[in-house]
């Protein structure tokens, strides 16, 4: 390849010089591998990004994507439908709590994230409770990148060069708290508390101002936060008492990532709206949704009375795109044809231990899982932040292993088809890994 073949690509979320000079390619994918253009194996310890939950190549995904290019490329949803957007949709209500099972369809997290808020407030409006317009995110929360899931998500270095975001928009504590929580097993004990901080800005605000609070249930892409014990509850029984609508997004916990369809079921908190990606197709063509609360839809679509007319001004081209609800229909019939969402909680245990071994290697100062989810922090090195979780990534992808590193913790994903001994591998890889970082 021509080096200057690499010039037109504006990778996202990438170091692009550091890249340019030491291109990393994938090139195939099957089952719990990638493989680079050369013919090098790595295990896939991310499910791509979050998102490849049934494991690559699954032929039934493929057939179906396939057959459906055929038969119908593309098809609008603005004032018309398909067979297969209904599908999908009963098929996903279905697998979320009881009565979120209205749901509205994206092409990513990102739109479904904007979509869910969009909603609380068209929905706020459309009873008569205009003024409730405040969203309240949390500090280190991942929405996605669309102006609305920026502004409402808490990672400084994803916001700070983008302006002021939406106005009205407030944001809770994190919920991490190494100092009482490190290395705990499962859900940490410590920090149901933090949700009182809702308390504090109804105080300040208003109940009557806010609209709605969206949280993920457990924390991905800023590195791997388990709730604390009673945290969701005490966020949902606030919320509840405040008329404030909760939303969960989990468009990485969302099919099968902790043990069961949503964390909502894991946990045992149901919110009012739960946005959702990735894993819907088993990342084989983007799609997100929003499942919500049958009250909210109802609200919405009886407050246009007997007047025709559109009822929510929103959507997207693409909304539920043939090939996407193709794609969606056969992945989910892989996770209940295989149990993967079972398949995952009864790993959960395995993964928990192995990833706990790493507890006495140098530099780590926390493990955290849950599900088949894991991060692993280190202490940075000293004036330089995130050098020892970059180097960590880069020698294991050497090695043949694929994680992510989020400033200096490792995030691990890995489908929930992986076997036992090939989570024994994974963790090998990182016990090599580590006892090289100086
Ligand atoms: C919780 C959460 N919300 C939203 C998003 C954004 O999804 P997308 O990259 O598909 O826009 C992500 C992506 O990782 C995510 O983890």
């Amino acid at each position: 390849m021509r080096t200057n073949d690499l010039d037109s690509l504006w990778l996202p979320f990438t170091d692009n010089r550091y890249f340019k000079a030491n291109p990393r390619l994938l090139a195939r994918a099957e089952g719990m591998h990638y493989w680079t253009p050369e013919g090098r194996q790595l295990l896939d310890g991310t499910a791509g990004l979050w998102c490849v939950n049934a494991g690559h190549g699954r032929p039934g995904i493929v057939a179906a994507i396939q057959a459906q290019a055929a038969e119908m490329d593309f098809a609008p949803t603005f004032q018309l439908a398909h067979p297969l957007a209904f599908e999908v949709a009963s098929r996903v209500g279905a697998l979320m709590p009881p009565g979120l099972d209205r749901i509205f369809f994206a092409n990513s997290g990102s739109e479904a994230v904007d979509t869910a808020l969009k909603i609380a407030l068209a929905y706020h409006r459309a009873r008569g409770e205009g003024s409730r317009t405040r969203l309240i995110g949390r500090e280190r929360g991942y929405h996605g990148t669309g102006f609305g899931g920026l502004s409402v998500g808490g990672i400084m270095p994803n916001r700070r060069a983008f302006g002021p975001g939406l106005p009205g928009v407030d944001h809770l504590p994190s919920t991490h708290d190494p100092l009482r929580n490190a290395f705990s097993h499962g859900q940490p004990l410590h920090g149901a508390e933090r949700a009182d901080a809702l308390e504090g800005l109804v105080a300040l605000h208003g109940a009557d101002t806010i609209a709605a609070v969206i949280v993920e249930p457990l924390a991905g892409s800023t590195g791997v936060l388990v709730p604390p014990l009673g945290y969701l509850e005490r966020l949902r029984e606030i919320c509840t008492r405040h008329g404030i609508l909760l939303i969960f997004d989990e468009v990485i916990t969302g099919f099968g990532r902790l043990g069961a369809a949503t964390a909502a079921e894991a946990f045992g908190v149901t919110p009012d709206m739960i946005t959702l990606a990735k894993g819907i197709t088993n990342g084989a063509v983007p799609m997100g949704a929003v499942a919500c609360a049958r009250g909210i839809y109802d609200g919405l679509i009886d407050a246009a009375g007997d007047a025709p007319g559109i009822e929510l001004f929103h959507g997207y081209t693409y909304s539920a795109h043939p090939l996407a609800c193709a794609a969606s229909i056969a992945t989910l019939d892989v996770y209940r044809d295989e149990g993967l969402f079972a398949r995952a909680a009864a790993l959960a245990p395995a993964w928990e231990a192995a990833l706990h071994s790493l507890a006495g290697h140098a530099h780590v100062t926390d493990i955290r899982t849950l599900g088949l989810v894991a991060g692993i922090e280190l202490a940075p090195r000293p004036g330089s932040p995130g050098v020892r979780g970059q180097l960590l990534f880069r020698h294991l992808f050497d090695k043949g292993l694929l994680a992510r590193a989020t400033g200096d913790i490792i995030a691990l994903s890995p489908p929930l088809i992986i076997s036992e001994d090939e989570i024994g591998a994974m963790v090998e890889h990182v016990a090599r890994g580590l006892a090289l970082l100086d």
